[in-house]
């Protein structure tokens, strides 16, 4: 076999693209209705990641000027008093959207919490509503990973009607909308999961890879077929401190046709697009949007 050099999908440089783009709306929409769109990010619990995942959101927010209020919460919240905030939030004009960052702590029935949430303020995508919606391919506000995955993907240039693609992992916030977001591109979709028997045969048909297990290197890159187009939404520290992904990317690149770091590929465009779902939702809540 000819060894290749994939092409790498920089995300970084994609996130800044767009919310170079975004921070030019959002000056646009702040001058002409007298105020700017806002988030709210709640946050329950000590998880260090958790933590770190929503000043991340917050720095993204304000960069783009947006109005951002946060709640971080002890870990001892009663479901009752998050849902009296969500709701609280719920009737708020200032507030476009809603986030409560994942995992909450065992005591609160994250459902419940996910399904509280006014569906034209859910920003991450996660409401049973938003994700019907691209069920019946109509999508409203898309899940973030996912819509952030189709971005990169797009940069490809690659017409992805008929293309095999094979996504890795069936979880509520990547899998499974990601295997929504593939269909509505014309794509065939495979979903492999826990219960799959032969993943190495299923990623060596694949023209797209998604690998979202959340198990480091899972993926060889030995099965990658010649060509194809590498997404690796999963995030792991190594001992040295480093991070890596899903897939085992030195060899995985030397087969692929494009790949995405870890880190540096999927991860700047997740909160990318949850700030371009606040600017759709904001333009929703005044009647300024372009469905
Ligand atoms: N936890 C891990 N990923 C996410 C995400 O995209 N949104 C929220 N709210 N929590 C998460």
């Amino acid at each position: 076999m000819t060894i290749t050099t994939a092409q790498i999908l920089d995300g970084k440089a994609l996130a800044h693209r767009l919310r170079k783009e975004i921070g030019t709306e959002v000056a646009e929409l702040t001058q002409k209705h007298g105020r700017a769109p806002g988030l709210a990010v709640i946050l329950v619990g000590d998880d260090p990641a958790s933590h770190v995942y929503v000043r991340n959101k917050k720095i993204g927010c304000e960069n783009v000027g947006f109005a951002s209020f946060s709640y971080e919460l002890p870990a001892d919240t009663s479901q009752q008093h998050l849902l009296g905030l969500i709701s609280e939030l719920n009737r708020d004009p200032k507030v476009d959207g809603i986030l409560v960052q994942l995992p909450v702590p065992a005591h609160i029935n994250s459902e419940t919490i996910l399904e509280a949430i006014d569906p034209g303020k859910d920003v991450d995508g996660f409401h049973p509503y938003n994700i019907g919606r691209l069920t019946a391919r109509k999508p409203a506000l898309r899940s973030c990973t996912p819509y952030g995955c189709m971005k990169l993907l797009e940069e490809t240039g690659l017409d992805l009607h008929g293309m095999e693609s094979v996504i890795v992992g069936a979880s509520n916030i990547v899998g499974r909308p990601m295997a929504l977001e593939l269909l509505l591109a014309g794509a065939t979709v495979t979903v492999c999961h826990r219960f799959t028997k032969n993943l190495q045969a299923h990623i060596e048909r694949a023209d797209i890879v998604i690998a979202a297990a959340g198990k480091q290197g899972l993926i060889q890159g030995e099965w990658i077929k010649p060509g194809a187009v590498v997404i690796d939404v999963g995030i792991h520290r190594r001992a040295d401190g480093t991070l890596t992904g899903d897939v085992a990317f030195e060899s995985a690149s030397k087969r692929a046709g494009w790949i995405t770091p870890v880190p540096g590929g999927v991860g700047p465009m997740t909160i990318t697009m949850l700030l371009a779902n606040t600017v759709q939702a904001f333009k929703n809540h005044i009647g300024e949007s372009d469905d």
